[in-house]
């Protein structure tokens, strides 16, 4: 059976990456002070809004995976607001004046018409003078070329006795820009395997001013566009993804 963000796989994502990468997160906290509202979309287990709750920001959350959240709470109990729920079932009575989406995770959004309704919602959720920041992934490294399907370097994680194991392959279609991970994840405790875990991941790689269209479509705009967290103008180059501010 296939899951989604399930227990070995939230576990290989804490393990792999347990704190947010300083760029990033510096990025995001060159937006806020302590008087805003912040929400953070598909926040995961929490390493980018355990740095915003540490340092007293007024920080919300979701994310759709039941094991994500638990992970959360194990390390925090937290009390401000922090749902297990999707886009369309985020229920608040605030008005934010800073979302972010971090890690590229908007692009885990691959069916157009959600891309749509959830960039709707970030705006129906935003302040009038609130900002939106998030990255999307480009079709840059496939540009031009045919359906592939490749078997992917298999990669691992350890922590005291255990140990995962991901491997899987990908395939991608340039018609749609989505690729198609079907992954497994095996857990050896003391080196005997006791779990196994299969997940089906699909990305959206936009093609050139494709997610522009959506952002238009959605009544929001561009406020900035950037290559990377440095702030590093984003002029129409080739960039493996692309940072994007938006407003109302
Ligand atoms: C790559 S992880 C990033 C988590 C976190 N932002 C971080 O950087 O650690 C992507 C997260 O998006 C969540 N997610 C995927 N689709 C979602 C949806 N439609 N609604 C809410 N959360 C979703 C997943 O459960 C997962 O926790």
């Amino acid at each position: 059976m296939k899951t989604y963000y399930g227990s070995l796989c939230s576990l290989f994502y804490d393990i792999s990456k347990p704190t947010p990468p300083a760029d990033e997160l510096n990025f995001y906290m060159s937006f806020v002070n302590k008087d805003m509202s912040i929400l953070e979309p598909m926040c995961g287990s929490g390493r980018f809004m355990m740095e915003f709750i540490n340092e007293e920001y007024n920080i919300d959350g979701f994310d759709i995976s039941e094991e994500m959240i638990a992970r959360f709470q194990e390390k925090l109990h937290y009390n401000g607001i922090l749902q297990c729920c999707e886009f369309s079932a985020f229920r608040t009575e605030k008005l934010y004046d800073f979302i972010f989406i971090a890690a590229g995770s908007f692009s885990l959004i691959t069916d157009h018409e959600q891309v749509l309704s959830y960039l709707t919602q970030l705006k129906n959720w935003l302040q009038p003078d609130g900002k939106i920041a998030l990255t999307v992934f480009t079709d840059v490294e496939y540009r031009g070329g045919q359906m592939t399907e490749v078997i992917d370097a298999p990669r691992s994680v350890q922590e005291q006795n255990i140990e995962i194991v991901l491997t899987g392959t990908t395939s991608y279609n340039p018609a749609n820009g989505v690729s198609h991970s079907k992954m497994t994840y095996d857990l050896f405790e003391n080196g005997i395997k006791t779990k196994s875990e299969d997940e089906d991941f699909f990305i959206k790689y936009y093609h050139p001013n494709e997610f522009e269209t959506f952002v238009a479509k959605a009544g929001l705009h561009i406020e900035n566009a950037f290559i990377d967290y440095n702030k590093t103008p984003f002029t129409g180059q080739d960039s493996e993804a692309v940072v994007y501010v938006l407003t109302k």
